[in-house]
């Protein structure tokens, strides 16, 4: 079967070496916007518009405060969901860092296209918009500032749709799934995830965090839970310049401790906790 040339091509199916097998949603030129956006989330929530210029501009707040930021050698931390926050948290850094690198930890790989995405969940769909070769398959953003495809690295992937997938090769993005790391462990998966996108450490790094690239028992209040694993947020070789989102707000009160501890424990993480206790920055071994 010839490989299709675009993926809004209505006329063929996906070449099945990537195992894409339906056909797409929608139709060449069909730019509709789902309606459908899921539950409703804690922290900050993107709104859904006809035009995707007033989707995308109503989430960049978090863009002030990385712009508070420009020129200081801080961490910028910004909590919230669901992950469609990303427009704005990676929109922002990415004018202040312009040479910035995107780490993804996720169960899920959150680049369907509003055609491609079967569940209408916006977030499902942000790095469509973040992601500078996608845009010919997705509406007009205003603006948004994004990445290059070889800037970005997946981690965590287990749960990812037939269109994503397609684009993922497509567009040559790294990506490291839950089966890669069971294989090579974390810390090798996340040092061969920098030596593709960011050899040497140079480049500053966004850390994008999906509470639920853990495992659900002990993160399950989340939207889209997904088995397993809970190794991805235990490296500290990510403690650098990260935002990550979380979304606890879901679930029975048990449920939601275990799942806010975990989100602390990550937190914590990014800002140098280690299990064998914390070295403070300006100590000097004897
Ligand atoms: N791929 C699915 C979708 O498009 C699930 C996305 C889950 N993303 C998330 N941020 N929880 O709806
Ligand atoms: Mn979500
Ligand atoms: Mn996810
Ligand atoms: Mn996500």
């Amino acid at each position: 079967m010839q490989r299709s040339s675009s993926l809004l091509s209505s006329s063929s199916t996906y070449d099945p070496s990537t195992r894409i097998v339906r056909e797409p949603l929608y139709k060449q030129g069909d730019h509709r916007f789902p309606t459908n956006l899921g539950q409703p989330n804690s922290g900050v929530q993107m709104g859904l518009e006809p035009s995707g210029e007033a989707a995308c501009l109503r989430a960049l707040s978090p863009l002030q405060v990385a712009l508070n930021h420009q020129g200081k050698e801080n961490i910028l931390f910004c909590i919230g969901g669901d992950h469609s926050v990303s427009l704005g948290t990676v929109h922002g850094h990415a004018q202040v860092n312009k040479d910035m690198v995107l780490l993804w930890i996720d169960a899920h790989a959150d680049c369907n296209t509003c055609l491609t995405s079967g569940s209408g969940n916006v977030h499902g769909m942000p790095l469509s918009f973040l992601i500078n070769e996608l845009q010919e398959f997705v509406p007009p953003d205003g603006g948004v500032r994004r990445a290059a495809a070889v800037d970005i690295a997946f981690i965590g992937l287990r749960d990812i749709d037939p269109g994503e997938r397609y684009l993922l090769e497509k567009f040559g993005v790294t990506y490291y799934g839950m089966q890669e790391v069971d294989h090579l462990g974390i810390q090798e998966v996340v040092r061969r995830s920098l030596q593709e996108v960011n050899p040497g450490f140079k480049r500053p790094i966004h850390l994008s965090f999906d509470i639920d690239s853990l495992d659900p028992g002990f993160a399950k209040c989340t939207g889209t839970p997904c088995r397993p694993d809970s190794r991805c947020a235990k490296d500290s070789t990510l403690r650098r310049r990260c935002t990550g989102q979380v979304n606890p707000d879901l679930g029975d009160p048990a449920q939601s401790e275990v799942t806010v501890n975990a989100a602390k424990e990550v937190i914590r993480a990014c800002f140098g906790w280690q299990r064998a206790g914390i070295v403070p920055s300006n100590y000097q071994i004897p």
